[in-house]
């Protein structure tokens, strides 16, 4: 990890409130783990004073091109989406424990899950995984069509089904909806799960897959304030506390977690 900074290269609106910003610099060449994230300085003076953490979406190790896709929630991202090219962008990464990778072998078959705002992530990840000979299915969900993103990227990786709750566009209904009712995903049919979206979806997963057994890898959002384990403004709860630790740190523990580590 390192701080250092970035030049923006492009930072372009993609849907409503999502944009995809795409910045160049050294410690990009640094960003190889999926999982991971960076802590962002959105402003150029003290406002806002707290960085925002915005996953990495896609890495070109050899240029040092980061690509992150993020949503305006409130004022740093408001003014992260005013970037122009040439802007120098000041970042703390990479960061966190990301989606363990190194276990898989040829010939498996991951299934990564996708809610919103947690989309971004897994582009990264399906490729690393493809790289390494493992078949990726994407499942994303989103509350109505206009609000897909990244389709075009995951279908090359892997096959992708969209789900949307209103059925605007993909299946309607929630994306454990998708897992109960087909498209050849049965629990024997995948040997890993892979995570990122909102809490709800998270639960509902853990709650679904945890007492099966299956290997699985949730990425948690929570507020954070140093990113680097010193101010435990990100603790979550876990499980079964292990010599007495019943929390872990999201920003340097995680933000993954594997399947029924954190009480969600
Ligand atoms: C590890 C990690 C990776 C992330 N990756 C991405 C990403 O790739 N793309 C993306 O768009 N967002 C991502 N987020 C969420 C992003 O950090 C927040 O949306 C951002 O910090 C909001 O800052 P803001 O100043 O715009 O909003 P604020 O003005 O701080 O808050 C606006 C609203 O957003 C809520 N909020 C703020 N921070 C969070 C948070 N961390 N989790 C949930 N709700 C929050 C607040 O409660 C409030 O309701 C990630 C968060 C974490 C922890
Ligand atoms: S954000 Fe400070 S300890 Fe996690």
């Amino acid at each position: 990890m390192r701080k250092g900074m970035a030049t923006v290269l492009s930072n372009q609106q993609i849907v409503d409130r999502v944009f995809r910003l795409e910045v160049q610099g050294d410690l990009i060449g640094e960003m190889t783990w999926p999982g991971q994230f960076v802590h962002v300085r959105c402003g150029t003076g003290i406002d806002p004073l707290l960085r925002r953490p915005i996953s990495i979406c896609d890495v070109n190790v050899e240029e040092k091109i980061l690509t992150m896709v993020y949503r305006v929630e409130g004022h740093g991202t408001k003014i992260l989406s005013e970037s122009v090219p040439g802007q120098p962008l000041d970042l703390l990464g990479p960061l966190g424990q990301g989606f363990p990778i190194d276990e898989r072998k040829e010939g498996e078959h991951a299934l990564l899950i996708g809610g919103g705002i947690g989309v971004p992530p897994l582009y990264y990840l399906g490729k690393e995984l493809v790289k390494r000979g493992v078949k990726v299915t994407y499942v994303i969900g989103f509350g109505t069509a206009s609000q897909v993103i990244l389709e075009d990227e995951l279908q090359s990786v892997g096959t992708t089904y969209v789900v949307t709750m209103d059925g605007s566009a993909g299946e309607k209904g929630l994306v454990t909806d998708v897992l109960n009712e087909g498209f050849n995903l049965e629990d024997s049919a995948w040997d890993v799960l892979y995570s990122c979206g909102p809490l709800p979806m998270l639960k509902a997963l853990q709650d679904r897959f945890q007492p099966t057994g299956k290997e699985g890898y949730l990425s948690l959002e929570q507020r954070m304030g140093c990113g680097v384990g010193a101010c435990l403004a990100c603790v979550c709860q876990t499980q079964s506390p292990e010599n007495g630790k019943k929390y872990r740190k999201v920003c340097s523990d995680g933000p993954v977690f594997p399947l029924g580590e954190v009480k969600l």
